[in-house]
């Protein structure tokens, strides 16, 4: 019986269409039972099975292509031999088209009170009930959930961290990975892998060796956006994303602004996923091409322009900036609907135009006139 890693192949592709010819940015397809998705992505966040704000079905006019959703807060509620019931996530959230899964590793790292050991992660739930979400765990609820991308159980280290914890924590993430390819036993599920390793370049560089031994359908570099700054987080992703093969999609996770955006572009970098454009459009906070603008502010009181003049979303050609100050103000759901539908849009636009910009060889114009309009802040 050929490999779980061969298998795979029939129903996972990667198919890398052209590197920008000034930079190290790529465009790619990658094809899932579920559908194609063009590369570079970015992957709107629904945690716990929707994406906060948005019906399915305003997903799909937008043409989203993927979405990221949560295997531990999925597994606390409903649970997933529940989803499994339904007929699995996609069915369950009337979603049709690729879901990736995070393995946990993440969350379960982000709880205050959890202990870790050989076997996994151990925290309580919301009843004081003792988990233990493990490499075995992780990867059978990904498998009940029926996610097109299962990532692997790794530990997420904050910074800073010291070379001997990183090391160590390494070291299991990789034992840990051999026991979900163990349990790894659908090949409609790519399983991915994360490269740990901190601040720590000759432990990403082992990292993405004993990763790349394994033969997996794509690799994500992990452990960054945890507080090491965008100095770091720049220096880690220019230098992990080179080492990771050509051939296999590149996943950099829970990132990140705009800015970052374009850095893990520039890098070679084909997926991400971050809170960040949801988040903050529940907060009033919203995207445009010149900068982030706080719809709150006083400012925006008589102003009838639409939020981006430049954007062709939903709230955009229908409705004012007024309009959405006056719901937020009111605390009106559908403020934060409009906002949630914009934010969406302004990063899947971004990511088409770096693919356009790849695929004609200028990316790095697409750079410049990013930042030439995008101020830090223009509220
Ligand atoms: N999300 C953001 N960073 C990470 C990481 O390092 N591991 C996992 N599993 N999820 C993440």
């Amino acid at each position: 019986k050929p490999r779980i890693q061969d298998q795979v192949k029939e129903h996972f592709k990667f198919k890398l269409e052209h590197v920008d010819k000034h930079s190290k940015a790529r465009a790619g397809v990658i094809t899932t039972p579920h559908g194609d998705i063009p590369t570079p992505v970015f992957m709107p966040v629904g945690t716990h099975g929707a994406i906060k704000a948005l019906q399915p079905q305003v997903l799909e006019d937008m043409d989203t292509k993927i979405i990221l959703s949560n295997t531990y807060h999925l597994h606390l509620t409903p649970g997933s031999d529940l989803v499994k019931k339904a007929g699995g996530l996609h069915k369950f959230m009337n979603w049709p088209r690729p879901i990736l899964t995070d393995s946990g590793g993440f969350q379960v790292f982000s709880l205050q009170k959890k202990s870790i050991k050989e076997e996994g992660a151990e925290f309580k739930d919301q009843k004081g009930q003792k988990i233990l979400l493990s490499p075995e765990t992780s990867i059978t609820i990904q498998q009940n959930l029926g996610s097109d991308i299962m990532m692997a159980f790794d530990e997420c280290i904050p910074y800073p961290a010291t070379r001997e914890y990183t090391k160590n924590s390494m070291d299991r993430t990789h034992r840990w990975l051999d026991r979900c390819i163990e349990t790894w036993n659908n090949p409609k599920q790519a399983l991915f892998g994360i490269i740990q390793g901190s601040t720590y370049n000759d432990l990403r560089k082992e990292c993405v060796d004993e990763l790349v031994k394994r033969d997996l359908p794509g690799y994500a570099i992990g452990g960054v956006s945890v507080g090491e700054g965008a100095e770091w987080m720049e220096k880690i992703v220019s230098f992990t994303a080179p080492l990771m093969p050509v051939d296999k999609p590149r996943y950099a996770m829970g990132i990140g602004n705009p800015e970052d955006l374009i850095m893990l572009w520039e890098n070679g970098i084909d997926m991400s996923d971050c809170i960040i454009p949801t988040k903050f459009a529940r907060g009033g906070t919203l995207f445009t091409s010149r900068g982030k603008i706080r719809i709150r502010h006083r400012n925006y009181r008589r102003d009838f322009y639409p939020i981006d003049h430049s954007c062709s979303c939903y709230t955009c050609k229908n409705f004012s900036r007024a309009y959405i100050k006056h719901l937020f103000d009111s605390n009106e759901i559908l403020g934060q609907v409009l906002a949630t539908t914009h934010n969406i849009a302004y990063y899947k636009s971004l990511a088409e135009g770096a693919r356009k910009a790849i695929l004609e060889d200028r990316f790095l114009d697409f750079k410049k006139e990013f930042f030439a309009n995008y101020k830090k802040d223009d509220s």
